[in-house]
């Protein structure tokens, strides 16, 4: 053999401890952690479809909703975006997009790739979310076949309010899609009152487990769209109706499908990030996110910062975008926050990059004690970084 056993894989792997308080992910808990290194088990054994069933049902309590057809995909929040629009888009489907940030900007050109004539409202207000007339106005001129609205902006830090929206898409005969990737956990999501036909999530934000699942549910009026399909659902490993019978979300009598190899590793981790959620009580842990995040924006404004986005409602709590202020380089800010202090804070991203730091407050990481470490670390960062005498 010509090719040689690598010099770096014969030093024992190092991991460094950082404070991850970026958009994600966060850092796991201990109790995750422990999970994470328990043994492996295979993706058929009863053990494991035990504990989908129990993934399923946190999951259902988190999107707060009875949908049957609710599990965790194998890969990161991304692929939640990508199995709902590949599941209920067929070619030609006109499909209405909000975009505040870069994950709108994402599921249009994955619409697009899949089809759909895609036609977008644009915020260009920087820092804002959409009224309830604007979209209503939008879907009328449109008559889109599926609206998408991202709940939570991690680009932008903008939140996005759902209330209101799924009665319009009722009216219009419209299904509504929700990304609630960098949300869910942070601000209440009620699926099922809320009207919303399909949402989906990323397990390494507020869950705070590793990424590489993502929470994912279908209501019937989503599904009753799958089955009226008139072509087939055109990649095989997002097929919603594959991967139902694969977490035994249709028939309690059918034998579980194996449609893939689950990572069971993975599905411990989520499964005690949910089993967290649920022992301190969703609200709770939505308040924790909220208190923590006021205490950010008091301190941001005390260090002489100003936040992106102007109104505080607006404001996505779990993660907030801080101006950067003139004279700063960001790059030295971020690389010194992390060379000095291991904790990542992050830059700005699509339309924000160069603009914005990014701090995240999730999960485990949402503790006062964080939040005060982080604008203790700013603070003298920004000294340290300063490139011009604006300051
Ligand atoms: C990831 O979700 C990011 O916003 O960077």
């Amino acid at each position: 053999m010509n090719v040689r056993p690598p010099l770096g894989l014969k030093s024992p792997l190092r991991i460094p401890h950082k404070l991850l308080m970026g958009p994600g992910p966060s850092n796991s808990s201990p109790r995750i952690l422990n999970a994470l290194s328990q043994p492996i088990l295979g993706h058929m054994h009863s053990e494991l479809f035990d504990i989908m069933d129990e993934i399923k049902k946190g999951i259902q309590y988190v999107f707060q909703t009875n949908n049957q057809l609710t599990l965790a995909i194998s890969a990161s929040g991304h692929a939640g975006m990508e199995a709902v629009l590949c599941n209920l888009l067929e070619p030609h489907d006109v499909v209405l997009i909000l975009i505040n940030g870069i994950w709108g900007e994402r599921a249009a050109n994955l619409a697009e790739r899949y089809g759909a004539i895609v036609r977008k409202l644009v915020k260009t207000a920087l820092g804002s979310n959409f009224s309830i007339i604007e979209i209503e106005n939008a879907v009328k001129i449109h008559q889109p076949k599926l609206l998408f609205v991202v709940q939570g902006e991690s680009s932008t830090g903008i939140y996005q309010p759902i209330i209101g929206i799924g009665e319009i898409t009722r009216r219009y005969n419209c299904l509504l899609v929700v990304d609630t990737v960098a949300s869910l956990g942070a601000v209440p999501f009620l699926m099922d009152k809320w009207k919303v036909d399909a949402a989906y999530s990323g397990s390494q934000k507020i869950i705070g487990a590793p990424p590489g699942l993502a929470p994912i549910s279908f209501n019937e009026r989503a599904l009753k769209t799958i089955a009226n399909r008139k072509t087939p659902i055109p990649v095989y490993f997002w097929d919603i109706t594959l991967l139902g019978q694969q977490w035994n979300c249709f028939e309690r009598s059918a034998p579980r499908l194996y449609h893939h190899t689950t990572s069971a590793t993975l599905l411990y981790g989520l499964r005690e990030g949910l089993a967290v959620i649920a022992d301190e009580g969703l609200e709770q842990v939505i308040k924790r996110h909220q208190h923590c995040a006021a205490q950010l924006y008091e301190g941001i404004e005390a260090l002489g910062m100003q936040l992106y986005v102007d109104e505080e409602h607006k404001r996505l709590p779990s993660v907030t975008t801080i101006k950067v202020p003139d004279g700063v380089d960001w790059r030295k800010v971020t690389e010194y926050a992390m060379k000095r202090y291991k904790l990542e804070i992050s830059g700005g991203l699509g339309p924000t990059a160069g603009k914005v730091f990014r701090v995240g407050i999730m999960g485990y990481n949402a503790t006062q004690e964080n939040i005060v470490f982080v604008l203790d670390v700013l603070k003298e960062a920004l000294k340290h970084s300063v490139t011009s005498s604006k300051l």
